[in-house]
């Protein structure tokens, strides 16, 4: 009997839904190929649903998320509601409350037209990042004292656990271990933020364990410099939750923008949601002017996850070849209609399976 994997989707706000949609026929298309089944539980969550409704993320919808194989998130971000809250209330929630401690995210260049860097191709674009998602100033509460007056103070303090630290860092190990490289840099601002020496000792604690990897470190600041400069440099990359959330902006620019940079949050496991790394883009919403790769690409990554490596080995070829090939002017915004997109992926996707 063929497995049927059951996925929550929340599809978000603003061009959520159009990318969404368009991961969605790329993943039945796969299942169909591969001979799996897929099950679709759709959510109504985002701005839109709770300037209705109220709600944000009501728990039994949180619980019973939780009861599927993976969940897809499109993108959450509206300007009507107060910043952060709906991204802290469902993002957040599933990553902080489901302990999805592993963010990460791959930054691949699939042909040198989509790099911004000049001399730069995909054999110089090819590292993973892995972002701690559970610590940092992202889980804190903010503390105001004497707000609204000359001694105001903001707080929202950067704490880092051993546990936190020494479960992302040997994640990281593990991943730099099967890549061909087998190069991995710790990523940090220890020399400013010296509550960092964590990182830096857990590190080279974890490193003794894995003899095989080569490691190496960079503070962020200049981390963001070498990616510009020598982006060959990186291979898999370990960092907290803030410095991977810059970082990984960087990184989209230099694999062809947000329309094409994916990401998972996992609990190994446990639980895995993924996503898109780019926003809910609110002017371009419902225009069917984005780019859905990205979300594609997540749900590529979810095949993966589910066990299923040849469908996401078949949706990661796919996209390659289709980026290779010459259709694709552009991977910005307008380009190309969202559903085009689709329709090319789904092309490609029947004839790399032929
Ligand atoms: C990301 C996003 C989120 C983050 C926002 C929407 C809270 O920028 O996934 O990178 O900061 O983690
Ligand atoms: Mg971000």
């Amino acid at each position: 009997m063929s497995t049927t994997h059951r996925i929550a989707v929340i599809a978000g706000d603003g061009i959520g839904p159009e990318v969404t949609r368009e991961g969605l026929r790329v993943l039945r298309a796969a299942a169909e190929h591969f001979g799996f089944g897929i099950e679709v539980t759709e959510y109504p969550f985002g701005t839109e649903h709770w300037l209705e409704t109220g709600e944000i993320f009501p728990d039994p919808a949180f619980e019973e998320v939780q009861q599927h194989d993976a969940c897809f998130l499109g993108a959450i971000g509206d300007p009507r509601a107060p910043v952060g809250l709906i991204e802290r209330g469902i993002i957040g929630h599933l990553r902080w409350d489901l302990d999805l401690y592993v963010n990460l995210r791959p930054i691949k260049l699939y042909d040198a037209r989509f790099c911004p860097l000049k001399d730069k191709g995909p054999e110089d674009v090819d590292m993973v990042i892995v972002r701690e998602n559970t610590e940092d100033a992202y889980v804190q509460q903010p503390v105001f004292e004497n707000q609204g007056t000359p001694e105001e103070k903001a707080m929202q303090p950067m704490v880092y656990t051993r546990k936190g630290t020494e479960r992302i860092i040997r994640f990281a190990f593990d991943l730099a271990r099967t890549r061909p490289r087998r190069q991995l840099t710790l990523i940090d601002k220890a020399n400013a933020v010296r509550a960092q020496d964590l990182y830096t000792r857990v590190f080279e604690e974890v490193a003794q364990e894995y003899p095989e990897v080569k490691t190496d470190h960079a503070y962020i600041d200049a981390a963001c410099m070498w990616m510009v400069k020598n982006p060959e440099w990186f291979d898999t990359a370990v960092t907290t939750n803030l410095f991977g959330d810059i970082i990984t902006d960087l990184g989209a620019m230099i694999q062809g923008g947000m329309g094409i940079a994916a990401s998972a949050n996992l609990h190994p496991g446990r639980f895995g949601m993924f996503e898109p790394i780019h926003g809910s883009f609110p002017k371009a919403a419902g225009k069917n002017t984005a780019n859905p790769l990205a979300s594609i690409a997540a749900f590529g990554m979810m095949l993966d996850w589910l066990g299923e490596k040849e469908a996401a080995a078949a949706v990661e070829a796919s996209i390659a070849d289709l980026l290779q090939g010459g259709r694709i002017r552009s991977l910005k915004a307008g380009a190309h209609a969202t559903d085009e997109i689709g329709d090319m992926v789904l092309e490609r996707l029947a004839a790399v399976n032929a």
